[in-house]
C-alpha cells in the first residue's frame, strides 16, 4: 500500500533476514562460474592460467606442442596470438599483448580445454621457456621514493604546527618501529569469471565488487564501447578489496573468449595463483614518534610510513593517514615512501591504510599510556580533538569519547591491574588491551537508480550494485521502502547487472551510502514525478545529486575495540578470548547484517594480529605461504567465544539521507592493536611486529 507524505522511518533500523539467505544455503545461488543452460551458457570451455616462472625477464618461447596434442585442449593463447589491446596503460591488465614478465606467475598463456582436467594438464605439458633478468623483491634492496600521492589519492606528506617546539616540549617520548606483513584477501570464493564474445559483444559472468567499473575499464582497452560489454554479478562470495578492481584474470577471460567467438569460457583462479594475481596489502615499516606532556596529552605526532609496491603498476597503501586526524596534537607529521620492487601488484584490501597505520599508532599510544602511568582509555580521551587536526573542519558528529566509556563498562575494563603480567589463570598469563577504531564516511556520486511502479504497490527498483556477501541486497531494499513509503516485501530489487543503472564499486565502505542515496533521491524524484499513488507502469530513472558537504565537514566512524588475550607461559601460545567492539557508524540499517559486517571485521583483524603471514622468497620472487594451509586465516577454532560488537543509537543526516555511514571496513581497524596491546599486558612483553606469533613470547 503506498501511503502519503511525510515519509516516516520504519524498515531501516529493523532486522530483517537476508534475502537471499534460503537461495545461498540450498546452492541455489549460482556464482561466477556456475552459471548453467539457464541462463544461456552452453558447451563452456574451461581456461587455465599458466604463470611466468621467474620474476623478471622475457618469455622467449611458448612450446605448447605437447599441451596442444593432449586430448581435450582446444587453444592456447599466448602474447603471439593473443587479441591486441588498443589501450595498455594500465600494466597489470594489458597481459599477453608481448614478451615482457614483470613479475613471477604474471599470466604468460591461457590454455583452454573441454575440462578443467584438460586444461590442467594441458597447462603442465607447457614449456615456457624464458630470459631471466636480474630481478628485486625484497624490501631492504629496493630503492624508497616518495609517490605523488598514496591510495585514494591522499598526499604522500603531510605536516602541521611547529614541530620542533612540540618536540623541545615533550617531556615523554614514545618512539618505535612497528611493522605489519604481506597480507592476503582470501574469500571464499577464487576470483572467477565466464565469457562470451559473439563478434560485437563481451558478456561477463563475474566475480565482482563492481559490474559497472569492470565494463568501463575493459572495454576502451578492448577497443569496445562501453555498451558492448555486459557484467554480472549476482552472487559473489566475498571480494574484500580483492575484487574491487579487475584484476588480470579478468582480462584473461574476455581475451580467451575473444579467441573463441560464440564459446563460453570459464575461468576459476585456483588459491595458489590467487597470491599472485588479486592483489594484496603490502608490508609495512612505521616509524612513530609520540611527543608528549607527563600526562600524556599530545604535543606532535610522527608517523613515517614504508611499503613496497610493483615496479609496472604504483599502487601506495596510505599508512599514515590516520594519524593526522586521530588525535589533537598541536604539532604532526605525516610520510609515505615505497620501493618499487618486481613483484605481483598490491591492492585493496579491508581498510588499505587504516589496518596497519592505526596498528602502529595505537600500540604507540598504548606505549604512550606506560610510560606516562596512565590509563589506555583515559589517554585517548586526553587526545580528543575539538576539530579535524587535519582539515579544522568541524566533525559530522565525532563520538570516540562514547565509544571508548561505553566499551570500557560493557567489557568490563574498570577492574584491570595496571602492572601487566600479573593476572595468571593457570599455565595462562591473562591481560587486557584497548585500541581506536576509525574509518572515514567516504561517499561517492554518479549513481543511478531506476523505479517503476507495479501493480499493488509494488515498486521495481534497479541499480547495478553489487552485494558482495555483505547483505547490500537486503539493505537497499529496506532503503527503498521507507523512501517510497512502502513495506519492504513491496519492493522488487534488482542489481548485479550492468544493464541497470550505472553504480559505483562495492568498496570503501561506500556502497550502501552512495547507492542507497541514490536510491533515495530517485524515490523523491518518482514521487515528484507521479505522486505517492501511482498507478502501475510508470517510471524515473534518477542519478544522485551530490550529497554529503565533504569540502566543509570531516566524515569519519570512529570504534573503540577491548581485547582479553591469554599467553601460555610455557609455549607462548597466544589466544584471544574475549574481543568486543562498541561502533559509532551513523543509524545502523540492519542490525542483523552490520553485527555480521562488524564480526567480520573483528575477526579478520584477529586474523591480521595472530595468524596471517604472508611470506615472499625475494630469490624467486614469489609468495611461498599459497595456500591456507600455509596462509592461515583465522577459522571457528581460534574465533572468541566471547565476541560482540554495538554500536551507538544515532542517525548522521550529514552523510545519508537516511542516517547511516558505511561499516564494512571499521571493524578490522584497531582490532589488531587491541590484541597486541592486551598481549603486553598479559606478559610485558611488547610486541611491535604482525602476527603475534608464540615465539615471541619465549
Ligand atoms: Mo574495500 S578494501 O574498500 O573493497
Amino acid at each position: 500500500m503506498s501511503t502519503a507524505e511525510p515519509i516516516t522511518t520504519r524498515a531501516v533500523g529493523t532486522h530483517h533476514d537476508r534475502v537471499d539467505g534460503p537461495l545461498k544455503v540450498t546452492g541455489q545461488a549460482l556464482y561466477a562460474v556456475e552459471h548453467g543452460t539457464d541462463d544461456g551458457i552452453t558447451d563452456p570451455v574451461v581456461a587455465w592460467l599458466v604463470g611466468a616462472p621467474v620474476a623478471k625477464g622475457r618469455v622467449l618461447r611458448i612450446d605448447a606442442a605437447d599441451t596442444l596434442r593432449h586430448d581435450g585442449v582446444v587453444a592456447v593463447v599466448d602474447h603471439t596470438n593473443a587479441p591486441r589491446l588498443v589501450e595498455t596503460d594500465d600494466a597489470e591488465l594489458a597481459i599477453l599483448q608481448d614478451d615482457r614478465i614483470h613479475h613471477r606467475g604474471q599470466i604468460v598463456a591461457v590454455v583452454l580445454a573441454e575440462t578443467a582436467e584438460a586444461a590442467r594438464e594441458g597447462a603442465r605439458l607447457m614449456r615456457v621457456h624464458v630470459d631471466e633478468e636480474p630481478h628485486v623483491a625484497a624490501l631492504d634492496d629496493g630503492g624508497l621514493a616518495a609517490p605523488d600521492e598514496v591510495n585514494a589519492g591522499h598526499e604522500t606528506d603531510w605536516a602541521d604546527g611547529d614541530l620542533d617546539a612540540a618536540r623541545s616540549a615533550a617531556s615523554v617520548v614514545v618512539e618505535q618501529r612497528y611493522t605489519t606483513p604481506h597480507e592476503h584477501n582470501s574469500p571464499m570464493e577464487p576470483h572467477a569469471a565466464s565469457a562470451h564474445w559473439d563478434g560485437e559483444r563481451l558478456t561477463l559472468w563475474d566475480s565482482t565488487q563492481g559490474v559497472h567499473p569492470v565494463a568501463k575499464t575493459l572495454a576502451p582497452m578492448l577497443g569496445l564501447e562501453q555498451d558492448q560489454v555486459r557484467v554480472r554479478a549476482p552472487y559473489v562470495g566475498g571480494g574484500f578489496g580483492s575484487k574491487g578492481l579487475p584484476h588480470s584474470p579478468e582480462m584473461a577471460a574476455a581475451l580467451a573468449a575473444m579467441t573463441l567467438p560464440g564459446r563460453w569460457v570459464r575461468l576459476a583462479v585456483t588459491r595458489q595463483q590467487m597470491f599472485a594475481l588479486t592483489g594484496y596489502r603490502t608490508e609495512t615499516r612505521s616509524h612513530i614518534r609520540l611527543s608528549a606532556e607527563p600526562d600524556g596529552r599530545l604535543l606532535a605526532v610522527e608517523h613515517d610510513a614504508v611499503s613496497q609496491t610493483s615496479a609496472h603498476k604504483e599502487f601506495v597503501e596510505q599508512t599514515a593517514t590516520a594519524a593526522r586526524m586521530l588525535y589533537a596534537a598541536p604539532a604532526r607529521r605525516t610520510t609515505h615512501r615505497v620501493a618499487a620492487l618486481d613483484v605481483a601488484v598490491p591492492s585493496w584490501m579491508r581498510a588499505p591504510g587504516e589496518m596497519p597505520g592505526v596498528f602502529a599508532h595505537e600500540v604507540a599510544m598504548d606505549e604512550l599510556a606506560e610510560a606516562c602511568g596512565v590509563d589506555p582509555v583515559d589517554l585517548r580521551v586526553r587526545n580528543e580533538p575539538a576539530t579535524d587536526p587535519e582539515t579544522g573542519n568541524p566533525w559530522n558528529d565525532r563520538r570516540l569519547v562514547e565509544c571508548l566509556q561505553r566499551g570500557a563498562e560493557r567489557f568490563g575494563w574498570a577492574d584491570r591491574p595496571a602492572e601487566p603480567g600479573t593476572r595468571t589463570d593457570g599455565d595462562w598469563y591473562v591481560g587486557t588491551g584497548v585500541a581506536t577504531s576509525t574509518y572515514p564516511a567516504l561517499w561517492m556520486p554518479g549513481n543511478a537508480t531506476r523505479i517503476e511502479s507495479r501493480a499493488d504497490g509494488r515498486y521495481a527498483v534497479g541499480i547495478g550494485a553489487v552485494d558482495i556477501g555483505t547483505g547490500a541486497r537486503t539493505v537497499l531494499r529496506q532503503i527503498a521502502a521507507d523512501a517510497l513509503g512502502v513495506e519492504v516485501g513491496c519492493i522488487d530489487l534488482a542489481i548485479g547487472d550492468t544493464s541497470l543503472p550505472v553504480a559505483t564499486v562495492a568498496g570503501g565502505s561506500a556502497g550502501t551510502g552512495s547507492w542507497g542515496t541514490a536510491i533515495t533521491q530517485a524515490a523523491q524524484q518518482f514521487r515528484a514525478d507521479h505522486g505517492p499513488a501511482p498507478e502501475a507502469g510508470l517510471h524515473t530513472v534518477a542519478t544522485t545529486e551530490s550529497y554529503p558537504d565533504m569540502e566543509n565537514h570531516s566524515l569519519h566512524s570512529f570504534g573503540a575495540v577491548f581485547a582479553e588475550v591469554r599467553v601460555d607461559r610455557w609455549t607462548g601460545e597466544v589466544r584471544c578470548t574475549r574481543l568486543h567492539g562498541t561502533y559509532s557508524v551513523g543509524r545502523v540499517v540492519n542490525p542483523t547484517t552490520a553485527r555480521s559486517q562488524l564480526y567480520g571485521g573483528l575477526l579478520m583483524g584477529l586474523s591480521g594480529a595472530l595468524h596471517e603471514d604472508g611470506v615472499r622468497d625475494p630469490r624467486f620472487g614469489h609468495t611461498v605461504t599459497q595456500d591456507l594451509a600455509t596462509y592461515h586465516v583465522a577459522a571457528h577454532a581460534d574465533v572468541p567465544q566471547d565476541l560482540s560488537a554495538e554500536w551507538l543509537d544515532e542517525s548522521d543526516e550529514l552523510v545519508t539521507p537516511y542516517g547511516g555511514r558505511g561499516i564494512g571496513e571499521i571493524g578490522i581497524v584497531g582490532t589488531a592493536a587491541a590484541i597486541a596491546n592486551a598481549a603486553w599486558h598479559a606478559t610485558g612483553v611488547r610486541v611491535r611486529d604482525l602476527p603475534l606469533t608464540a615465539d615471541r613470547f619465549l
